[in-house]
């Protein structure tokens, strides 16, 4: 039986579904304050408004696009809202969007450095600018990765080849020879931390998680005494991780003294700058990193804080030859003639490798340096404002310090001190602010006490958007 032609969408089709995309676009971004920010739909509505079977044809883009309208919009919570005030407020600017579609178009794969030179070279210059921004070392490797998550496994995994264990050759299964290994965080870290500890066979009981002083930062003394009690009892300390802007508080842990105890003990130093570090664009919180520069490895997200579209994880290292002894595998099928040329394949797990940097370079390009520090220092601004209305109300408290644009406090009625009774309280106002579509919080635990969490990351949040999303929470109260 001959086959039947495959009509393909052509590229004078693509370019009218992108003239039209553009215009899309465009709208969604100008009219998005007026959706709900968070999804209206109920578990499995959008999966039953889809067919059960994938199409037996080709079909227009145009009636793919009506379909993006008519089930996925009204599926999704915005979070490029500037009322998106929770987990870590993110923009995908004009300009990262624009990188990510031409990103799309190219469809480069930059795992060596022959398959897309200028993508491997720009990725290295957009490393090297972005540190300079955030005044970091400027001899430092970098690397794009998809999240933070993979930049710290890919950091650890380093660590511990850095050890000499030969963990890479023989593994970690059956060897009398290997001490239990530790990696040390705060109580407050990131639950990446612990994911790269499972997946590097370091194990839950192989991170230690140190207790933070009353302001949420990791307490020196308590790491110290803790690593001087694994290698009295034959244990072998791996690494720290400190973090520069905790999830939960975006509290800042003392990163030079933590380096003080790595250096003492041989240990890798993987600062965890994931959303806090963005903040060092602004000339004056260059301070907010300090101690970094004596970090092994640094990992800071552009998509959270950097008007980047997810995802965009710099991932740097002051030891890259670590990072390719952990690493590069080399097949016949990927040798390649060069000399001298970064092949970043061999600095993690990933082969293929997105186009990420066009997107990054996009935004540096059209924002500047002071473009970035305007827009961070602006937000930082506006949870000192909302800060000081927390401060300035009763019945409220605030519950740690705000040292970026995140601030965490809750409603407490004067007499209410019972904690069970005060989260009960707490979570129905944040049921209620979410469920108004106007603002989007979120909460979290912070030493026992629940706490209502308001992160101000977007670009087109304005004061008026914060305040509202203050009066809606006394509302709701
Ligand atoms: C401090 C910190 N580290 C790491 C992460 C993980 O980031 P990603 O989603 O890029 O893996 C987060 C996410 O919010 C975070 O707050």
């Amino acid at each position: 039986m001959a086959a039947e032609p495959v009509s393909l969408p052509t590229t004078g089709e693509l370019r009218a579904a992108l003239e039209q995309a553009a215009g899309w676009i465009a709208r969604y971004l100008e009219d998005v304050d007026s959706l709900p920010v968070l999804a209206r739909v109920k578990p499995g509505e959008v999966a039953a408004a889809l067919p059960e079977h994938p199409p037996a044809h080709g079909e227009p883009l145009e009636a793919i696009m009506a379909d993006l309208d008519r089930i996925i919009v009204p599926g999704l919570t915005h979070w490029n809202h500037p009322g998106f005030m929770a987990y870590f407020g993110i923009t995908g600017s004009p300009p990262g969007i624009l990188g990510e579609t031409i990103a799309a178009a190219l469809n480069v794969n930059a795992m060596l450095w022959r398959t897309s030179p200028a993508a491997t070279e720009l990725e290295q210059v957009t490393m090297r600018w972005a540190a300079e921004l955030l005044g970091l070392p400027a001899g430092w490797f970098g690397q794009i990765t998809d999240t933070a998550s993979s930049s710290t496994l890919w950091a650890l995994a380093a660590a511990r080849e850095a050890a000499g264990l030969d963990i890479r050759t023989r593994g970690m299964a059956a060897r009398d020879d290997l001490p239990p290994l530790r990696v040390y965080t705060s109580r407050e870290a990131h639950s990446s931390v612990e994911k790269a500890c499972i997946v590097l066979g370091f194990g839950q009981e192989g991170l230690v998680k140190i207790p933070t002083d009353d302001e949420y930062r990791m307490r020196p003394d308590a790491l110290r005494e803790a690593v001087a009690a694994d290698v009295a009892a034959g244990r072998r300390p791996i690494a720290a991780v400190p973090t520069v802007g905790t999830t939960s508080s975006t509290s800042i842990d003392p990163v030079a003294e933590v380096a003080d105890v790595c250096a003492e003990h041989g240990m890798w130093l993987h600062v965890d700058a994931a959303y806090g570090g963005a903040a060092a664009v602004v000339p004056e919180l260059r301070g907010v990193l300090a101690g970094c520069e004596r970090a092994d490895s640094l990992v800071v997200n552009p998509h959270k804080w950097l008007l980047t579209p997810i995802d965009c994880s710099l991932l740097y290292t002051a030891r890259p030859d670590d990072m390719r002894a952990a690493f590069s595998v080399v097949p016949e099928y990927l040798r390649t003639s060069e000399e001298d040329v970064v092949n970043l394949m061999d600095y993690g797990v990933a082969l293929g490798r997105r186009f990420r940097s066009l997107k990054l370079w996009m935004v540096l390009r059209a924002y500047g340096a002071d473009g970035l520090a305007a827009i961070v220092s602006g937000h930082i601004d506006l949870a000192r404002r909302l800060e000081a209305a927390v401060r300035a109300e009763p019945g409220w408290e605030l519950l740690a310090p705000v040292p970026f644009s995140t601030v965490c406090f809750r409603r407490r009625p004067e007499g209410v001190d019972d904690e069970a009774e005060l989260r009960a309280l707490n979570e129905a106002i944040l049921d209620r602010v979410n469920a108004s579509g106007r603002a989007l919080v979120s909460h979290t635990d912070l030493g026992g006490r629940y706490a209502l969490r308001v992160a101000i990351g977007n670009a087109a949040t304005t004061a008026e958007h914060v305040d509202r999303a203050w009066d809606l929470l006394r509302s709701a109260a």
